[in-house]
């Protein structure tokens, strides 16, 4: 198929299996990295900008504003583009460099925030006020707000119907929470398919939106951090389970699936995938279990997948690689893969 803008692109990813030890599980994950951005928020960043149009909040020529840790961004950038918008993105120092710089590419004027703040700390707060201030100087431009805006889980309602296109009942979800619009999403989505969809939501340890005690983390665009608010467009009631993970699980796992599956994922798809084998382990899910790959490891090539960058923080953990070699199926040494 040939298409005429990129944004045309978003979407129809493909799923790649990995392969389990249990006869009765099958473990999918849907390649959103594949999306023109390279990560699952293209859908819904598109789907804020139509929406806002469609609701007159916004005219061609006018001005969006966003604080985002990047993929967002990303995807915000390409659809300004499609429907030629000005993009301004509001950032901060704990968003990993490449997402920045893939937006500047895309044309997005970047503006950081001020502040002290140390590179485990995600300056939400201070990037959500920035940008709510910024979009009230400039006439006519709006501040996309993706963690109160309902067109953000709104956005995913194409890839639940991918989803159940490609794998038919879906048995179980596991999910990251960031904004918790795709996990509100594609949840609600997969339910109203199959109530017995169990869903398992997963933030990084130090994330309050479980309610557990805030900390620094440097797992990057998931989680809620502390001092912030959940967003409003997080729906609690469609989450069977919340979960944590640690830093050096995600990393771990996500380094492990390059190595073992040549599959470069980010790091919070690496602790959703760490957390849905423990699940699997445990026979709390069987089945049809389905993941996305939120994001690709490509853009984290100077932290995740740099093992100086992981030793100068005390995140290597080689007892994560022996728990993950017992639960996959893999083949004998030397052999191949199937
Ligand atoms: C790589 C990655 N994982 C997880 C999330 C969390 O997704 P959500 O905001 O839909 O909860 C994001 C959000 O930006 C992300 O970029």
């Amino acid at each position: 198929m040939i298409f005429s803008k990129v944004t045309d692109l978003i979407g129809n990813t493909p799923i790649v299996q990995l392969p389990l030890p249990q006869a009765d599980a099958r473990l999918y994950l849907k390649v959103e990295k594949n999306n023109p951005g390279g990560s699952m928020k293209d859908r819904m960043a598109r789907n804020m900008i139509v929406a806002a149009l469609k609701a007159g909040r916004i005219h061609p020529g006018g001005t969006i504003i966003e604080s985002s840790s990047g993929n967002t961004g990303i995807g915000l950038a390409l659809a300004a583009i499609e429907f030629g918008l000005r993009f301004i993105a509001v950032v901060d120092h704990h968003a990993a460099q490449d997402k920045i710089a893939i937006m500047r590419a895309l044309g997005a004027e970047i503006r950081y925030v001020k502040g002290d703040y140390g590179e485990n700390e995600v300056a939400v707060v201070e990037r959500q006020r920035m940008a709510a201030e910024i979009a009230d100087e400039i006439p006519g431009a709006i501040f996309m707000n993706q963690s109160d805006n309902a067109a953000n889980a709104g956005g995913y309602a194409d890839l639940v119907r991918e989803i159940i296109g490609q794998v038919g009942r879906v048995d179980a979800w596991v999910g990251c929470v960031g904004t918790g619009g795709s996990m509100t999403g594609i949840a609600h989505g997969l339910k109203v398919h199959n109530p017995d969809t169990i869903t398992i939501a997963v933030e990084p340890e130090g994330s309050i939106v479980f309610g557990k005690p805030g900390k620094p983390y440097y797992q990057s665009g998931t989680g809620t951090p502390d001092g912030d608010t959940v967003g409003l467009v997080l729906d609690y009631s469609c989450i069977d389970y919340g979960e944590q993970i640690s830093d050096a699980c995600a990393f771990e796992t996500a380094r492990y699936l390059a190595r073992r599956f040549g599959l470069l994922v980010g790091g919070s798809t690496g602790g959703a995938i760490y957390k849905a084998l423990d699940y699997l382990n445990q026979g709390i899910i069987s089945g049809n279990v389905v993941l996305v790959i939120a994001d690709g490891g490509e853009k984290y090539l100077h932290t995740v997948f740099n093992e100086e960058w992981l030793k100068a923080r005390g995140l290597i953990s080689p007892e994560v690689w022996d728990r993950l070699d017992s639960w996959f199926a893999l083949p004998a040494s030397g052999e191949p893969l199937s």
